[in-house]
């Protein structure tokens, strides 16, 4: 029983539900599976063009550190992005927001970070801002890459600190601010600093962290009590057991993995240490041109000894957490949003089959979603 804000007031048999909620809004349930809608919390859904031709020059043996060094990567989306129009951008990002919330999405978070100069990411987060269907959470990420106009790092961190994130935050653009941290990109140094000052500004930070190389992103999320760390795949024993003894989230994206052929994370003893774990698909141009988020579940098993309960919590709850969205989804519980899948396929038909997400019907604040 849902309340007309589409929280939950009550879940069980109907004999047992108080009078005075009988009158709102009821879905029977019985007899089918019901568990929390997917939350898919590290993408980035908004951009133009593809980038086809790289993937196969990596299958040539060129890395993707090496392509992203003579200006191709990231910054080839950004000279393509920069270009398009907010309605073109936003017609393309609406049907990938639409892709993911037919496979029972229903809350999505989307990063700019392929225009990395003030007018365009205002750009990016106004077409996030206008997508229909689940529920969005914009991240800025500004400090993706080196845009051609700027000469050092620092000098771009200081522009983004006093040109962009003040904007952002009069403008309620984002909430949340991420950063690149890797080898040939912002190193821990400046990644500390920026992320400092984005606090002390008002912002949540999240970082892109220890893909590469052991880059000292995941120290640095740690220390700042960052939302989440993203990727984590060079990570050793003092990482994970900090990780464990604070709040923040480690996000896996085993997708980016297997088309980079990276090392997939050490899922297991990150969660036998007690760590929280979510996945997502890291949907991008570049190192994962893919939307599945039952393959993204399949290579957990697979690959990263992850069990089916431990994916299904990476990508509800453990996602929300991730997203700080906690006290309002994630979980099936009283007062929190009804946002829910409900089937009648077994559960172990889920994060099986790559590309095909078993029949079920997503309810978004107690209301079937209409695909
Ligand atoms: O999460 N690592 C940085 N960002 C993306 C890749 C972006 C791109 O290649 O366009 C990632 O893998
Ligand atoms: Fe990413």
């Amino acid at each position: 029983v849902v309340d007309p804000a589409g929280r939950i007031l009550f879940v069980g048999a109907w004999t047992d539900c108080p009078t005075q909620f009988k009158k709102w809004r009821q879905t029977r349930l019985q007899g089918r599976r019901v568990f929390p809608a997917f939350i898919e919390c590290h993408t980035h859904s908004v951009f133009a063009g593809e980038r086809a031709s790289e993937f196969e020059e990596r299958l040539s043996g060129i890395s993707y550190a090496e392509i992203a060094a003579r200006g191709g990567g990231i910054l080839s989306t950004v000279k393509n992005t920069r270009r398009a129009s907010e309605g073109e951008l936003l017609r393309r990002t609406q049907s990938r927001v639409d892709e993911f919330f037919r496979q029972g999405v229903a809350t999505l978070e989307i990063k700019s970070g392929y225009a990395l100069d003030l007018k365009n990411e205002l750009k990016l987060l106004k077409v996030i801002k206008k997508l229909k269907g689940p529920s969005i959470v914009p991240t800025f990420l500004g400090a993706h890459a080196l845009p051609p106009e700027f000469s050092s790092y620092e000098l771009y961190v200081d522009y983004l600190l006093t040109e962009i994130l003040p904007r952002l935050r009069k403008q309620k653009l984002a909430q949340r601010v991420d950063i690149f941290i890797e080898h040939g990109f912002f190193d821990r140094h400046l990644g500390e600093r920026y992320l400092r000052q984005a606090q002390t500004l008002g912002f949540d930070v999240v970082v892109h962290a220890n893909q590469l190389a052991p880059s000292g992103g995941v120290d640095v999320g740690v220390r700042l009590g960052a939302l989440s760390v993203d990727h984590v795949i060079h990570v050793g024993k003092s990482q994970i057991e900090a990780l464990a003894r604070s709040n923040t989230v480690a996000v896996l994206l085993p997708l980016a993995d297997l088309y980079l052929k990276c090392a997939y994370p050490p899922a297991r003893k990150l969660i036998d240490a007690g760590v929280r774990v979510a996945l997502a698909t890291d949907f991008n141009p570049g190192s994962s041109p893919s939307q599945d988020v039952m393959l993204t579940g399949l290579l957990a098993r697979l690959e990263m000894g992850m069990t089916l309960p431990e994916v299904f919590r990476a990508y509800t709850t453990h996602a929300a957490m991730a997203l700080n969205r906690h006290r309002d989804e994630g979980t099936i519980e009283v007062g929190k949003l009804a946002n829910f899948i409900c089937t009648d396929e077994p559960l172990s038909a889920f994060f099986y089959s790559a590309g095909r997400v078993p029949e079920h019907e997503l309810f978004v604040a107690g209301r079937l979603a209409s695909r």
